[in-house]
């Protein structure tokens, strides 16, 4: 009689983990809950101060969560998503055709992921769900929202300053804050950094969330010998110079000009003997010209 009732307890159980557990669908309403503090979860919510949201005495449960999906990349400081540490999730989020899935969490704290443990996902197709557990400490919740900068592709998503110029795609591995995307200039075109030129350049996501870089992929144009004065603009005028030096000639590179002895520019009463030629639209260009140092009794 007893070890009937415990087998047929045994087989109820049994049931429900075969048929009971993977029928009852998390996205079904009635299925899951909703998160307690749902409007305070998001990662821009920086108050953490009355201590409002904590999931260390959540029930292990499936939640939803509001609009935004759970936060895949670590927040920039503690003291978001009104908790003073907040929790990350370390994956992708799923498809709808994953079904359940497991992943990492991270929590924030004196690194970016301190301490980790499992949480299950779901996507519903509009909105997701997720099975949470009570987290290990007190003051530490489960962070919502976007804290990446998206795909820079998209113009929307790059600093207002950015101008990328002529390129022919612009690759990446991950959106996250710190995380780098490669701009590949089109042929003929690049960056020139001192002496070097480049056919890529870096865009970085920064903290306000908007891929940023001061760079631009520009017309590779060479400006040819600046020892051949008809390489240069029109307007520039050398005057009593001693020899110009080169290592490229690309656009926005420099030549240097070294003047003759005695000879130079003077800006805010200060000496030089040398100024910079600069490549831009196909010649070299400087308003400086290597005058006669005035002396001191022209001066006075
Ligand atoms: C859960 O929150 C949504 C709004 O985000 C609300 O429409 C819905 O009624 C809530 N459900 C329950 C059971 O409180
Ligand atoms: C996230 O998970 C991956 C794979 O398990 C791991 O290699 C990586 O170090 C984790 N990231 C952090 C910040 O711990
Ligand atoms: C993406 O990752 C690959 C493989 O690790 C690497 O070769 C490539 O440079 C990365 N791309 C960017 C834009 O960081
Ligand atoms: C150009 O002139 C400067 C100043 O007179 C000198 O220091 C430099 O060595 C010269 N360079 C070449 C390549 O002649």
């Amino acid at each position: 009689m007893l070890y009937a009732a415990v087998t047929s307890i045994v087989f109820v159980q049994i049931f429900r983990i075969a048929y009971g557990e993977s029928s009852a669908d998390p996205c079904l309403a009635g299925n899951h809950d909703n998160i307690t503090s749902m409007g305070f979860r998001h990662v821009t919510n920086k108050d953490c101060s009355l201590n409002r949201v904590t999931d260390y005495r959540l029930v292990r449960a499936w939640y939803y969560a509001g609009p935004d999906p759970i936060l895949t990349s670590p927040p920039d400081q503690l003291c978001r998503c009104g908790a003073n540490f907040p929790i990350w999730m370390n994956g992708s989020l799923p498809h709808p055709q994953d079904g359940i899935v497991s992943r990492d969490t991270c929590l924030k704290y004196s690194t970016i992921c301190d301490t980790r443990f499992g949480i299950q996902v779901k996507n519903c197709g509009t909105f997701y769900v997720y099975k949470l557990p009570p987290t290990r400490e007190d003051h530490t919740a489960y962070c919502f929202g976007t804290f990446d900068c998206g795909d820079p592709n998209d113009k929307i998503n790059l600093d207002s300053d950015v101008v990328l110029g002529e390129f022919r795609s612009i690759q990446y591995n991950s959106t996250g804050v710190d995380s780098h995307a490669t701009v590949y200039c089109l042929p003929g075109h690049g960056v020139v950094d001192g002496t070097e030129t480049y056919e890529s350049f870096p865009l970085t996501c920064t903290s306000g969330l908007k891929w940023h870089s001061t760079r631009t992929c520009k017309s590779l144009q060479d400006c040819g010998d600046p020892n051949d004065l008809k390489n240069h603009d029109a307007s520039v005028k050398l005057g009593d110079f001693h020899n110009i030096t080169y290592t490229t000639s690309s656009t926005d590179s420099h030549a240097t000009v070294y003047c003759s002895e005695g000879h130079g520019f003077q800006d805010n009463s200060i000496k030089y003997d040398s100024f910079l030629l600069t490549c831009k639209d196909n010649g070299w260009q400087s308003s400086r010209t290597c005058g006669p140092f005035e002396t001191a009794a022209m001066v006075g």
